[in-house]
């Protein structure tokens, strides 16, 4: 039996595709609202690019569930890999702002009223995004506001969708068994270490030397910074400190595995620590250009509706600001470079460790 030969347009589904588009303003006794169009094509544009997202997010995590990653294989490289290819697309939208830009708002105003109460808000794909990548209910700007189901709120089935993936294990706390597993500091691979043998010798021989070289290294102005490190990667509570202090320096991640992500990201030059460094800093990336779609988003919607509501209903710039200064879910990560040193007073690791990297873990 002869097939029929593989057509373009039944390929991609274009029928569906292309006959998605209609502007409400196009139907009676509406005035046909030009920029319509472009409103809904590229909402549709941003939801394509969200759902390969996702699909990209939901590789990695398949990869950080496995018990142990074999450092040699190819699911570490894949994952960094398809990292890289979420910034590329975020890059996009970000660009992609733009394009909404050459619509003004008095174009806008002609069709804005009958998109109400449906909003961007309301975007499960971008919710799932933010839930996979690890932002909790409970460090969202308004949490209340946002899990309802009402009038402009989610629907029960997105609702429930979003829920379903909020209980799931996050990339943030896999990325963070992961990194806990990592055997960096076991002592078989330190007996030949030669250390400064520091007088507080309270941790790891390195991590004391590390300390004291961090320490040493710290303006007059910064000298605090000791404490904050005692308490980052050791839990140690400085009589200091008090509770709203220990507040901002709690953190997403373990002090162990901040510990591992710290010395992976002094050691990057090491080819061996090349793979698991670029996927930390490609976590650091994505966060960082989310939140610069945030601002850009931002600065559009004031351009656009100035001090008005949101036709979700919410304060409008008011709880995208919030949203932007808070949403930030790696920010833990990127705020490592606060307790990094010099190069050329790093430690010399010890040659039993070079060789045994690259193993499971
Ligand atoms: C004329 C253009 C736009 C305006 C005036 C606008 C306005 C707003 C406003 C006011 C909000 C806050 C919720 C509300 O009360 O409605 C919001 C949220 C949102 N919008 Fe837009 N938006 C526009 C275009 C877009 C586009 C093109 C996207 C792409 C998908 C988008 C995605 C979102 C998302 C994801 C949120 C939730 C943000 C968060 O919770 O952090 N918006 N938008």
């Amino acid at each position: 039996m002869s097939q029929n030969p593989m057509y373009y347009g039944t390929y991609l589904q274009l029928e569906k595709v292309l006959d998605a588009q209609h502007p409400v303003s196009f139907n009676e006794p509406n005035q046909p609202a030009h920029d319509e169009m472009l409103f809904i094509i590229i909402h549709q544009a941003y939801e394509l690019w969200f759902k390969q997202i996702l699909f990209e997010l939901d590789y990695a995590a398949a990869v950080f569930s496995k018990e142990s990653i074999n450092d040699n294989s190819e699911d570490l490289n894949l994952v960094r890999h398809r990292f890289n290819r979420i910034i590329r697309i975020l890059e996009l939208l970000n660009q992609q702002v733009s394009i909404l830009d050459t619509m003004t708002p008095l174009d806008f105003l002609e069709f804005r009223n009958l998109l109400t109460p449906s909003s961007g808000f309301q975007s499960k794909q971008f919710r799932l995004i933010e839930a996979r990548l690890g932002l909790q209910i409970d460090r969202r700007h308004q949490a209340d506001y946002y899990k309802r189901t009402n009038e402009g709120g989610f629907t029960s089935s997105d609702y429930n969708t979003i829920s379903k993936v909020e209980d799931e294990r996050t990339l943030l706390q896999l990325v963070n068994c992961w990194l806990e597993r990592m055997p960096f500091f076991e002592e078989k691979f330190w007996q030949t270490y030669k250390g400064s043998n520091g007088t507080e010798v309270t941790h790891h021989p390195f991590w004391s030397d590390y300390r004291n070289i961090y320490k040493t290294g710290l303006t007059e102005r910064e000298q605090s910074k000791i404490i904050d490190f005692d308490y980052v990667f050791f839990e140690q509570k400085h009589e200091t400190l008090d509770e709203e202090q220990m507040e901002s320096l709690r953190s997403t991640f373990s002090p162990k595995a901040l510990r591992t992500a710290l010395f992976i990201m002094l050691y990057r030059d090491f080819p061996v620590f090349q793979t698991s460094y670029q996927i930390l800093d490609s976590l650091i990336e994505i966060d960082h250009l989310l939140s610069s779609w945030r601002h850009k988003h931002l600065i559009m919607v004031r351009r656009m509706i100035g001090m008005r509501v949101g036709t979700g209903n919410t304060s409008g710039r008011g709880y995208l600001e919030g949203a932007l200064n808070k949403h930030y879910i790696y920010r833990d990560l990127s705020g490592l470079s606060t307790y990094l040193i010099e190069r050329k007073k790093l430690p010399k690791l010890p040659d039993e460790l070079i060789q045994h990297l690259g193993f499971n873990f």
